[in-house]
């Protein structure tokens, strides 16, 4: 099961991923997400859905986590194996709609990170991924994902994502919300901005 070619959503990283390392590598995991900080889990399992160049990952598995990174593009999935050669990783070649491997271990996580993934699949996709997604978090387990505006740049696949549909979905499936904000970029583009959005999987039966 090969993954990484020709996965939707991930158009023009595989060629740019060595001029993408220094400015991902350069955002602080404490400053991207300083409003949930206390939201996270102290120990348990993480997965990084889409985790570039393993930044955040690697900031997890520090904080104690055992942490799953899926990333789809091969010589991103490279340099974050380079970077970041940390035994609490577990680097998976797996993508978004369907996350099949991932599916396939059967495990359950404490917290889902989707961070400048979103945009990337268009509506069917994002509506056949996030149940995908939210059965993979067990009771009480948390998803931090932030949603881009923005222009589109050259050679990539990206799609506006409204939100208050994003959160009615994410309600219907028993993700409460838990934080919505909107916060500028990180890489100091003036014309991107971002939505962080946390939900928490409520104990329904
Ligand atoms: C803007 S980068 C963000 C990387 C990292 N999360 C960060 O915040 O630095 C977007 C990432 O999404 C990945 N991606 C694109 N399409 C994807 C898909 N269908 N499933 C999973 N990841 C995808 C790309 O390969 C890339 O690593």
């Amino acid at each position: 099961m090969s993954q990484g070619r020709g996965v939707s959503g991930t158009e023009g990283y595989g060629e740019q991923a060595d001029s993408l390392v220094e400015a991902y590598e350069s955002v602080v995991f404490e400053d991207l997400y300083r409003p949930l900080l206390t939201l996270l889990p102290e120990s348990g399992k993480a997965l990084d859905i889409g985790a570039g160049t393993g930044r955040d990952a690697a900031a997890l598995a520090r904080r104690g986590l055992q942490v799953h990174a899926a990333e789809p593009t091969a010589a991103l999935r490279a340099h974050a194996q380079r970077l970041h050669p940390d035994p609490n990783i577990v680097w998976i070649d797996d993508s978004l709609p369907d996350l099949a491997r991932i599916h396939a271990g059967g495990e359950r996580f404490d917290l889902i990170l989707m961070t400048a993934v979103w945009m990337h699949l268009d509506e069917r996709e994002r509506s056949r991924a996030l149940p995908r997604i939210a059965e993979l978090l067990g009771d009480g387990g948390k998803i931090f994902m932030t949603v881009r505006k923005g222009p589109v740049p050259a050679g990539r696949r990206m799609f506006e994502v409204p939100i208050d549909p994003l959160v009615s979905h994410a309600q219907s499936l028993g993700l409460d919300l838990l934080q919505r904000y909107e916060f500028a970029d990180m890489l100091g583009r003036k014309d991107v901005s971002w939505t962080m959005l946390a939900f928490e999987k409520g104990n329904r039966v």
